[in-house]
């Protein structure tokens, strides 16, 4: 590993953990595996590795052999790419493999992937023999910068997207940003919808270190990487350790853009538009509504659309989506996280800062999905 690695710690208490993050540094799984498992070199040390299909060769393999190397036991679970693998059924297979594999409360479940290979072991590791040890490698700039933090576990059930699910924090999180060379080109922009977002909720110095540092996202620069991976997870960090358990309201402004995001997501059909695509979207109706309100003014939509475009994010409502008010208003409202009807938007009333209002007008919120500036 070179010398200007980075670790964010997460401060949870006794849940407490590290994110260590470089270019390079997946060699090191097993030496960070071992010290966060408060293992020393002569304990055995048995790890299940779950990844998927797209995964499994150039990176799940490394982790392979990382951890053989360095004396480990371990069995590689892969899992078919893609949302479809976030199940029960899948899980039952797994909770099989780990039977199979003699698995005890000492056996380490890693995952090697993007969130829906984090969210799947993340969920196995949680309930199977109620708690193994897990640790997080998330191989995706969304896993990176988003689910890999914060200890949200879970699987999808025909009615609803993770609707069964566990906090449950992991031991550490080795982030290799170089894993990220493969990653297809809209999944890569996908993720940054959110890095972007972190901006304007949080911080406005990162917001201007995007803005400033265009080139080297789009060209993925390693050292505009892992500074971009770090803030972000550093950033996520705040919030989840504020609000562990989403209970106090302060992780809901990490819903920016989302509200309006899941009712894209779910009304342009499976797969039309990516989870940060929507966002990128959403964010940008979200602040056309923050306008109608009188918190923000152009500039700072402007702001954002630029930077959003400048790294090619969609920013407008497709065509076939502007007249669906009617069904973009119920999907909003079947969101699990609308309270007793009230729509609840996270708003920000400048660039960096955000917060939660309740009781828009209705027509107030379709009105933004069309740029009427
Ligand atoms: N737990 C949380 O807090 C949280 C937060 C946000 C999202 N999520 C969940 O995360 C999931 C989405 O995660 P995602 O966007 O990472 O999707 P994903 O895991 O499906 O990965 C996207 C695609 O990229 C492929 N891939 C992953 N890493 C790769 C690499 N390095 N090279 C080549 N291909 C690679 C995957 O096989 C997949 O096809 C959703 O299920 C969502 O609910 C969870
Ligand atoms: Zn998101």
């Amino acid at each position: 590993m070179n010398s200007s690695g980075q670790t964010v710690h997460v401060d949870l208490g006794s849940r407490s953990y590290d994110i260590s993050i470089d270019a390079g540094n997946l060699p090191l799984i097993a030496e960070l595996s071992r010290s966060w498992l408060g293992r020393s070199p002569d304990q055995p040390l048995r790890c299940f590795v779950v990844t998927d299909t797209n995964v499994l060769q150039p990176h799940a393999n490394a982790v392979k052999m990382a951890l053989s190397g360095a004396g480990a036991e371990v069995r590689v679970v892969c899992v078919k790419a893609g949302e479809v693998s976030k199940s029960l059924t899948e899980a039952s297979d797994l909770y099989d493999e780990l039977v199979d594999f003699r698995a005890d409360r000492k056996t380490a479940v890693l995952a090697v992937g993007g969130g829906v290979v984090g969210d799947l072991a993340g969920f196995i590791a949680a309930t199977y023999a109620r708690g193994l040890p897990f640790v997080q490698i998330p191989t995706t700039l969304l896993a990176m910068v988003d689910s890999s933090v914060g200890g949200k576990t879970g699987v999808n059930h025909p009615k609803g997207k993770n609707l069964i699910g566990a906090f449950y924090q992991p031991a550490g999180v080795l982030i290799d940003t170089d894993t990220m060379a493969t990653l297809p080109d809209r999944e890569y922009r996908s993720g940054l919808a959110e890095v972007i977002k972190y901006g304007v909720i949080q911080d406005s110095d990162f917001f201007s270190y995007l803005e400033e540092n265009i080139s080297g996202l789009n060209e993925r620069d390693p050292a505009v990487l892992r500074q971009v991976v770090s803030r972000c997870c550093e950033l996520k960090a705040q919030v989840v350790k504020e609000d562990e358990h989403e209970t106090t309201g302060v992780r809901a402004i990490l819903n920016y853009g989302h509200t309006y995001a899941h009712a894209f997501e779910a009304l342009s059909g499976y797969g039309a538009l990516l989870h940060g695509e929507a966002v990128s979207i959403g964010m940008v109706c979200g602040s056309r509504l923050a306008r109608s309100l009188g918190r923000i003014g152009d500039g700072e939509i402007q702001r954002q659309v630029e930077l959003l475009q400048a790294v090619q994010l969609p920013v407008e409502v497709p065509e076939e989506l502007l007249t669906k008010h009617d069904d973009i208003l119920s999907c909003m409202l079947l969101d699990k996280k609308t309270v007793f009807g009230d729509l609840k938007f996270v708003l920000p009333d400048r660039i960096g800062h955000v917060d939660t209002i309740g009781g828009i007008d209705s027509k107030m919120i379709v009105d933004c999905l069309a740029d009427s500036s």
